[in-house]
Order: structure tokens, then C-alpha cells, then sequence
């Protein structure tokens, strides 16, 4: 029964329309044909070796999702919540009190927000040449990701000001309410515009090196100058 099956797949007709099930390696058997199968009953479902490729995890990938996550939450959430809750609650106490409890958070929260910046660096450079890869991105994504990139650039560099002690930078600090109240602004837009990345259609970059010569058809040729 099981061999009759597996011959009817690779003629590439049984079942075209039965809804693809959750994969598991373990779960397969090898066939003879290479073919593999899932379930346990008297009919397993035969499926393709290429399907069961697809459904490897990319788990590099995904530790950088994480990793890119959790700094834009940690980095965004902490940002509003800086601005909207801690900035005006400190502004009744006494000045010395202010300025101990202002150096306490400071000198806490400069490790996160370091972190944060260098987590997104790595997980977002990570990200776009994954991106880059065939089929690649199209121009409109390579816009946004621009504007991302650039407003990023100015959020790191305003959260170092205001977290930092350089004597350059006290303008900032002497001004928090109106930097802060900027980065938090400019950060909601980052979520934005990323959310936006996310949901633009891949581009169409070949995905093999372009074939010239004699090897190429003449409109393939003219298709790749
Ligand atoms: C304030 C800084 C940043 C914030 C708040 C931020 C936030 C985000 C968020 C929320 C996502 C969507 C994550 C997902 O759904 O998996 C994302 C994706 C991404 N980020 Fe960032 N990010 C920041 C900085 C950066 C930087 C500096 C880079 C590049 C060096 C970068 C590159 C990317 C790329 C390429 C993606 C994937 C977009 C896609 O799905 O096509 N990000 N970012």
C-alpha cells in the first residue's frame, strides 16, 4: 500500500490539494525514492525532500530576532516611560534629592541603554544582508530602511547625551524634557517604519550569478546587461 503511494507522488499527481501538516524530522521515514512521510497511520502522507528543507529553522536568525527585539522594546518602552513618568514625578522633589535619585537611574540605566544600541547594531546590520540576499528588497524598502537607519543614528545619539557625562553634551541634559520628548517620538517612528519593512514584498534579485557569454540565451543576455 505504502509503495503504491509513494509511486503515485513522484508521478507528481496524488493529492495535490491535501493541506500541508506540522513537519518533524523524527517523524519521517527515508524512502527508496527519497521521498519521506508523515503520520503515523495505515497512510502516512508522503511528502517531497525540498518541502522538508523549508521547514529547517534558521536559528541564527532567529536568536537575532530576539535579540533585536528585546532592544528596541527595552530602549522604546524605557524612553517613553523616562519622559512620561520618572521625568515629571522627579520634578516635585527637593533639588538634592533630585539630582541623588537622578544619578541613581542614570548611572543604572546607561548599561541598557548601551546594550540596547549595541544589540540593535548588530542584530540590524545582521538583518539587512540577510535581506540583501536573493530575491533581495525592492527600492522602496531601501528608502525606508534608510530613513530608519538615519533616525536610529540620531536616537543613539541623543540616549548617550542624556545618559552620558560629557561636558559637551550638558546642553542636552540641561534640556531632557525636549530631547526626551524628541527620541520618544523619533523611536515610535522606527517601530513604524520597520513594521512597514516587514510587510513590503520581497524584491527580485536573480538567485544565481547572472550568466554571460555563450552559455546565456541572447534574451537572457539582454535580460541581465
Ligand atoms: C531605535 C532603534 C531601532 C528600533 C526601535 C528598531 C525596531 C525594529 C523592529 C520593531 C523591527 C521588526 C522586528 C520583527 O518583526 O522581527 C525591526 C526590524 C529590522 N530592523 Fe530595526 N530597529 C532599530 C534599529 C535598527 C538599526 C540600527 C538597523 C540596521 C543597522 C535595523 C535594521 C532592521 C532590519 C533590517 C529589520 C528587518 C525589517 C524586515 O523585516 O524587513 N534596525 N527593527
Amino acid at each position: 500500500m505504502r509503495e503504491n503511494c509513494t509511486s503515485g507522488l513522484e508521478g507528481g499527481g496524488a493529492e495535490p490539494n491535501r493541506p500541508s501538516l506540522p513537519l518533524s524530522k523524527t517523524a519521517g521515514q527515508t524512502r527508496p525514492s527519497g521521498l519521506r512521510s508523515i503520520g503515523t497511520g495505515p497512510m502516512p502522507v508522503p511528502i517531497r525532500p525540498e518541502v522538508l528543507r523549508n521547514v529547517e529553522l534558521d536559528y541564527l536568525g532567529i536568536l537575532f530576532r530576539w535579540m533585536h527585539i528585546l532592544a528596541a522594546v527595552t530602549a522604546v518602552g524605557g524612553t517613553i516611560f523616562v519622559r512620561v513618568a520618572l521625568l515629571p514625578s522627579i520634578a516635585v522633589l527637593p533639588d538634592d534629592q533630585r539630582k541623588a535619585l537622578h544619578e541613581q537611574v542614570r548611572s543604572r540605566w546607561i548599561k541598557f541603554v548601551m546594550g540596547a544600541i549595541l544589540f540593535l547594531l548588530a542584530s540590524g546590520f545582521y538583518n539587512i544582508i540577510m535581506k540583501e540576499k536573493p530575491p533581495g528588497v525592492t527600492a522602496l524598502y531601501h528608502a525606508l530602511f534608510g530613513i530608519k537607519f538615519l533616525l536610529a543614528l540620531v536616537i543613539f545619539f541623543v540616549a548617550s547625551a542624556l545618559v552620558g557625562r560629557s561636558p559637551a553634551l550638558a546642553g542636552i541634559r540641561a534640556n531632557a524634557r525636549f530631547w526626551l520628548t524628541l527620541n520618544m517620538v523619533l523611536a515610535i517612528t522606527v517601530v513604524c517604519i520597520s513594521g512597514v519593512l516587514r510587510a513590503l514584498p520581497p524584491g527580485s534579485k536573480p538567485a544565481r550569478p547572472a550568466a554571460v557569454g555563450p552559455e546565456a540565451s541572447p534574451s537572457e543576455f539582454a535580460l541581465r546587461r
